[in-house]
């Protein structure tokens, strides 16, 4: 996958629900198998897996009725829901830059033979085809996101912050807080209490995974080495009522 067109994406790409009902061609395919493979993972040592399942093994489609599914399996393990967050915004993105729609699936479940089929826990569903309505966005003013300073008090890395910014989330809940500064970004969540569990605050660390792998991305196209730590000590000012989730160190190169 090409990380610039990856990145470009960041600022077009929206959820697509309306699709062409034809099956994409086999070739096709077989690069999304490939690529699927090649993803890269936030924390290598959980295990994951992807099926491309179709429409009738999917149950639960509201006003989303595509081609094609992938269905994301992980191992449980500390911070999966955050790596596989991370790894399958990947696809939602190459998706973009291909041509092909694409939208994470919360509430859609794939059958019991499919989640039977994996010894892995099932995670999240993600729809793609071709798009029967418009595929990009032509300006950020086009995204229904919170202004970057509700969702962080850092100064001076704003272009950084501005992908983590776009991330699509559950319900758009967008439960990310940036803390920190341009060479240390730590990545907190809102809590998710039981009402807010019950309606897309299960998906608050797929959320965050999905803004980590935004920010790294960004921090790439700006030439910068980045390495991602998980360590609450290292921010002295967290932010209350927050969860820590991750630290972002920089290294500005130019
Ligand atoms: C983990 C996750 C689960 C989602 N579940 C659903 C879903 O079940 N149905 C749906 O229509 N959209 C779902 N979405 C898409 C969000 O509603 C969408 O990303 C958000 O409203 C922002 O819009 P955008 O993606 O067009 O920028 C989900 C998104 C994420 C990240």
């Amino acid at each position: 996958m090409n990380e610039t067109a990856l990145y470009d994406a960041i600022f077009k790409r929206k959820s697509i629900r309306d699709y062409d009902q034809t099956p994409i061609d086999s070739n096709r395919l077989e690069e999304i198998s490939r690529n699927l493979q090649s993803l890269k993972p936030l924390l290598a040592d959980i295990k994951t897996e992807f099926k491309i399942i179709s429409p009738n093994q999917v149950t639960r489609k509201i006003n989303n009725n595509a081609p094609h599914y992938i269905a994301a399996f992980s191992e449980a393990k500390d911070a999966y829901k955050i790596n596989m967050g991370f790894m399958l915004q990947q696809m939602d993105l190459y998706f973009s830059t291909t041509g092909l729609g694409s939208c994470w699936l919360g509430i859609p479940q794939p059958t019991k033979e499919v989640k039977e089929s994996s010894n892995l826990e099932f995670i999240a569903l993600m729809s793609f085809g071709n798009p029967k309505e418009t595929l990009h966005r032509t300006s950020a003013s086009e995204f229904h996101r919170k202004p970057l300073s509700d969702i962080t008090n850092i100064e001076g890395a704003n272009d950084l912050l501005e992908a983590a910014r776009l991330a699509p989330s559950a319900v758009n809940l967008q439960n990310w807080y940036f803390t920190g500064n341009k060479n240390t970004i730590h990545a907190y969540s809102s809590k998710a209490g039981f009402l807010r569990s019950m309606v897309g605050g299960g998906h608050f660390p797929v959320n965050m995974g999905i803004a980590l792998y935004h920010l790294k991305l960004a921090t790439e196209h700006f030439g910068m080495k980045n390495k991602f730590i998980f360590d609450p000590s290292k921010d002295k000012s967290p932010p209350k009522n927050l969860e820590y989730v991750a630290t972002l160190e920089i290294e500005q190169t130019s």
